[in-house]
């Protein structure tokens, strides 16, 4: 079955994620309050199609569904991660890290912090186990 990824944040590193999933066949649904999201995602998937085949030394599968989605709560229903990608303030991402946990109370939740411990991140959540820091790999990926 298709896997599904929520992007909290599709800025630009909120972007790339969405590019890396997609590609690599996942599901992705993206809330982004900015009105402008859809159209920087799309330069950003644009510029990965071209890019991310090279990284790989077999084809890359058939590109999941991307959507847009108007609240958190939207977002993750369903999915298997969630990558929270918010600006860098730690209010912002305990808002919506509580907000999402709300939402789906059992799914991993990555953050691409880049300066936050995950005990900070974790502080006041409900369910401090399931989140983390992830951030992406840029080494080529062998196919078996
Ligand atoms: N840019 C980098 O080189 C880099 C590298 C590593 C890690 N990071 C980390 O990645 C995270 C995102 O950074 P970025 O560079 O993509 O920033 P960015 O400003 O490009 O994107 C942040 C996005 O978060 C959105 N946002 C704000 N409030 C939100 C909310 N309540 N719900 C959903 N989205 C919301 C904004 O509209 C924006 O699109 C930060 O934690 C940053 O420290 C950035």
């Amino acid at each position: 079955m298709t896997k599904k990824a929520a992007i909290i944040g599709g800025g630009v590193i909120g972007g790339g994620w969405a590019a890396r999933f997609l590609l690599n066949g996942w599901d992705v649904a993206v809330f982004d309050p900015d009105p402008e999201a859809e159209r920087k995602i799309g330069e950003v998937l644009a510029n990965a199609r071209a890019a991310l085949p090279m990284l790989y030394d077999c084809a890359l599968p058939a590109e999941g569904r991307l959507g847009f989605h108007s609240s958190i709560a939207a977002a993750v229903a369903g999915a298997d991660w969630v990558q929270e990608s918010v600006s860098e303030r730690l209010d912002l991402k305990h808002r919506v890290i509580a907000e999402i946990q709300a939402a789906a109370p059992e799914v991993p939740i990555g953050s691409s912090t880049s300066g936050f411990r995950p005990s900070q991140l974790q502080e006041g959540a409900t369910d401090p186990s399931r989140i983390m820091v992830a951030h992406p790999s840029t080494r080529s990926t062998c196919c078996l």
